[in-house]
């Protein structure tokens, strides 16, 4: 039942505070000072004795993990890689019994992230997944589970078991900087308590939709766009541009900022649509002096920033969409709301299936 909704997909963007909420239930202490997992198997000793992690999946839950390392190389100082699962599989990774290996699925039975799981144990490693569905095939192989409670998701398009995942990882990244003690008590409270914020902050995107719905009726005019951004904003970037491609079929690609004068800048013409990801401060002017790049070659660029950043970058860009303040690290939890109702938007404008995109399955289950 769609409660009201359109498509599934709106009706799953708007349920993302409850699923934020309903994955960080009964898994920090009263005071909010430490996380606790009861449901992991892993000693401590092992967690001490993690060397480097793994992260393997494949499409959106791909782009979680990217977010995932973030998390886990700021707060744990463990080194991370990330991974498609079909390259992992065939590529003879070098795992070690002190490796981790985090499989992220939504379903639980992508073929490819399964085959990934049977890898990583057959070198040795724990196996710990990060999936929506418990009694699913991945959720039974691997060595420990974290649920997301995301709910059930039926449009193709994923969106709120992505940010459920990044909430995992947050989780499970504080866990590992306790047990480690890579984060002091005073900071790990500090970062539960602006979680805890994260759900009433998509409230209030939520509630300025009209305006992305705007922007989106422009877009779907175009033929291809550019995302951009530094740091965790380039692996928003990467998420926003599936969403796109997938169900409003506008062709976009994500770029670091910072390397588009590589190559890409050739394709930025009088028009193009670019749309920044500027919410990461410490790389702010940095990416401030690429959006020029972009402006001076005649590209139209949209920010998405913070609102304390909004007059300061309407100097060099055409619009923006300003976002709730939040930590540095907890940014594509929020930012990646606009860019979800943005795809969904061109996809109505173009009077697209929005929930059932031509050539896609929900659960890919054949490699
Ligand atoms: C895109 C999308 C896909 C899935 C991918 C992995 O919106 O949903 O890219 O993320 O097929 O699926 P799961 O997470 O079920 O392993």
């Amino acid at each position: 039942e769609k409660g009201g909704y359109e498509h599934f997909m709106l009706k799953e963007i708007h349920e993302q505070p409850k699923a934020y909420r309903d994955t960080m239930l009964g898994r920090m202490n009263p005071e909010g000072t430490k996380v606790i997992l009861p449901e992991l198997k892993m000693t401590e000793e092992q967690i001490k004795n993690i060397k480097n992690v793994q992260i393997v999946a494949c499409g959106t839950a791909y782009h979680a993990g990217l977010v995932g390392r973030n998390l886990i190389e700021s707060l744990a100082r463990i080194p991370v890689e990330n991974d498609i699962a079909s390259e992992y599989r065939y590529r003879s990774p070098i795992v070690t019994p002190e490796t981790l290996v985090i499989v992220v699925s939504q379903s639980g039975e992508t073929a490819d992230t399964l085959a990934a799981l049977r890898e990583g144990h057959a070198n040795g490693a724990h196996v710990l997944a990060i999936t929506n569905v418990v009694g699913s095939s991945i959720a039974r192989e691997a060595d420990d589970v974290l649920v997301t409670l995301a709910g059930p998701e039926i449009a193709v398009a994923s969106t709120k078991a992505y940010t459920s995942q990044i909430i995992a990882f947050a989780l499970f990244a504080l866990y590992l900087a306790e047990v480690r003690g890579t984060q002091s008590e005073k900071e790990i409270a500090h970062i539960l308590a602006a979680m805890q914020s994260l759900p009433e902050q998509v409230e209030s995107i939520l509630e300025k939709k009209d305006d992305i719905k705007a922007y989106a009726e422009h877009i779907s005019k175009h033929e291809h766009l550019f995302y951009l951004g530094r740091g965790v904003d380039y692996a928003v970037a990467q998420e926003s541009s599936l969403k796109l491609k997938e169900i409003s079929y506008i062709h976009s690609e994500a770029y670091a900022a910072g390397e588009l004068k590589h190559g890409t800048l050739a394709l930025i013409e009088e028009g193009v649509p670019v749309i920044a990801l500027a919410t990461q401060e410490a790389v702010l002017e940095k990416t401030v002096s690429n959006i020029k790049e972009v402006k001076a070659r005649g590209g139209e660029v949209l920010a998405i920033t913070h609102q304390e950043h909004v007059n300061d970058l309407l100097k060099s860009v055409d619009r923006v969409i300003a976002i709730p303040k939040t930590l540095p690290m907890l940014t594509p939890a929020l930012s990646i709301v606009t860019t979800q109702l943005l795809a969904y938007y061109a996809s109505l404008a173009l009077g697209h299936d929005v929930d059932k995109p031509r050539n896609l399955a929900k659960s890919v289950t054949v490699e």
